[in-house]
């Protein structure tokens, strides 16, 4: 009898996991164990017929654990075995009634939790400053957007988070919506008053739908904001890959129940996600959730503590400015994430995205993002006092090649148009409407078909939908004057634009 065991380890030489902790990881130890010829998928048979580059990076054992939905496993949507014992493991862990593992990211949990609760032609309540998914979502179902504005932080030109009366205004005034959504936090870390907005939207029937994309972290400290299953959000997904231990693309989908249902949720989970789900991205969202059970209040515990201190830090070193807690209260900083590190380099005379690419090239670390101001640096689970060091290195550098007045001084921002916008049809029918490409300085009265945001502040300037006004025609060319980049259109010059016929 041929056993299938040349390429990976014998199970003996690992160490094994118990199933009433790591449910999944046993299940794809007690496989591997079994050591059977595999005639199913995946087609690189545990690696062996992986190309060489797949088999010097991953290593035979990372390819023996890419298994399939074979007996004992189970599917990502069975409603018993060691997925769905781990997916309840995690939802004791963050409080949670159900929790589902995502391998298509955040972006997917959006799109299930919008589809399950919003239907076509109905009105959900959500941030200007939505991530794509969120327009995403609303393409697929059909639903209709109110738009509610964060605030505008003037002297850092970034999009903070949005206030509890912008949220009161909006229900008010769209008793029939749905939903609302929370982002929590901002990609800069700001947080709304998310308990009184679920009270209030609860209050008024909606449901509260929750973007953690960026606090996947929050269970684990009071020093952190609130998470939205604890502040009572009916549905809540975080991306677990951004800032804890699980690899990209793994992210959880937390629910309370009573509001929620569930089978309809779970036919929105199908119908965005592979029937081939990758073990591997299961078994770290297993492990990333068995590390936050072990020891996350720890490990948060120290990146905040690093954080902090990098905070005094930088607000030392000539030119720089990390903001932190005297923000909070302030417009649209209900709670601050101090894990996130915004550095603002507009006294040094140059732009973020300038300081992002020399801080790569001449110090050796790379930021989660720029813009035209400020560089985002994420401190995680993985930093230390070296990784610290060296960033804070970095930055010390950064200021002495630009104090001596060597850059240039940053424009100040164009005014934001006028913040009403009309929206004429919903993002789905705009998009799935007969389009037409005209002059972007013609389009004024049509309907916009694209998105087009701008950083900063990042906050789309038109949605599909939207009717384009002079205002935002100026806007966008003032911008793009100022050498902003326009995001989103399919023509990134904008000299075109295109709009419903
Ligand atoms: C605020 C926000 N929501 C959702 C997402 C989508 O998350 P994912 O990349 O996990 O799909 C992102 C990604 O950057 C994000 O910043």
């Amino acid at each position: 009898m041929i056993k299938y065991k040349d390429n990976h380890k014998e199970a003996a030489n690992l160490r094994t996991y118990r199933a009433d902790q790591m449910p999944l990881m046993a299940a794809m130890q007690g496989y591997l164990a079994e050591q059977v010829l595999p005639f199913h998928t995946p087609g690189h048979k545990a690696g062996k017929g992986a190309h060489a580059s797949l088999q010097q990076y991953l290593g035979p054992d990372a390819l023996a654990m890419d298994l399939a939905v074979v007996p004992g496993l189970n599917d990502l949507f069975d409603k018993q075995g060691p997925i769905r014992e781990s997916q309840q493991l995690t939802a004791s862990l963050y409080g949670a009634d159900e929790s589902y593992f995502l391998i298509n990211g955040t972006t997917g949990g959006i799109y299930a939790m919008i589809l399950a609760t919003v239907g076509p032609g109905e009105k959900i309540i959500v941030p200007r400053n939505i991530h794509r998914s969120v327009m995403g979502a609303l393409i697929l179902s059909g639903a209709v957007p109110v738009f509610v504005r964060p605030e505008v932080d003037g002297g850092l030109q970034i999009a903070m988070n949005v206030p509890l009366e912008s949220y009161e205004l909006a229900i008010r005034q769209n008793p029939e919506a749905k939903a609302v959504l929370v982002i929590n936090p901002t990609y800069y870390g700001a947080t709304a008053d998310i308990a009184a907005i679920t009270a209030l939207s609860h209050q008024h029937g909606l449901t509260v739908l929750v973007d953690e994309a960026h606090g996947p972290h929050f269970h684990f400290s009071q020093q952190l904001p609130i998470q939205g299953i604890t502040a009572g959000a009916d549905l809540v997904v975080q991306s677990t890959h951004k800032i804890l231990g699980a690899l990209s693309q793994a992210s959880l989908l937390h629910c309370r129940r009573a509001r929620i249902n569930i089978p309809r949720l779970e036919t929105m989970l199908q119908l965005v996600q592979s029937s081939s789900p990758n073990y591997i991205l299961l078994a770290s969202l297993e492990a990333a959730v068995t590390q936050m059970r072990e020891s996350g209040e720890l490990l948060v515990g120290r990146s905040l503590a690093l954080s902090h201190t990098a905070r005094s830090c930088i607000n030392e070193i000539p030119g720089l400015y990390c903001f932190g807690a005297e923000k909070l209260g302030g417009p649209g900083v209900f709670g601050l994430d101090a894990t996130k590190l915004v550095v603002n380099v507009r006294g040094l005379g140059i732009h973020g995205n300038d300081a992002e690419i020399w801080l790569r090239r001449f110090g050796k670390v790379q930021a989660e993002l720029s813009d035209m101001n400020n560089v985002l640096f994420l401190v995680t689970l993985a930093d230390d006092e070296a990784s610290m060091h060296q960033l804070l290195q970095a930055l010390t550098a950064l200021s002495a090649e630009y104090t001596d007045g060597t850059g240039k001084t940053a424009e100040p921002l164009a005014a934001l148009p006028d913040a009403a916008t009309t929206l004429l049809l919903s993002p789905r029918e705009a998009i799935f409407s007969r389009l037409e490409r005209v002059s972007f300085s013609d389009s004024a009265g049509r309907i916009c078909a694209e998105t087009i945001t701008s950083y900063p502040p990042g906050i789309p300037i038109l949605f599909p939908g939207e009717q384009i006004t002079p205002a935002a025609i100026t806007y966008c060319q003032a911008l793009q004057r100022q050498g902003f980049t326009i995001l989103g259109p399919e023509d990134p010059t904008l000299n075109t634009v295109e709009v419903v016929a």
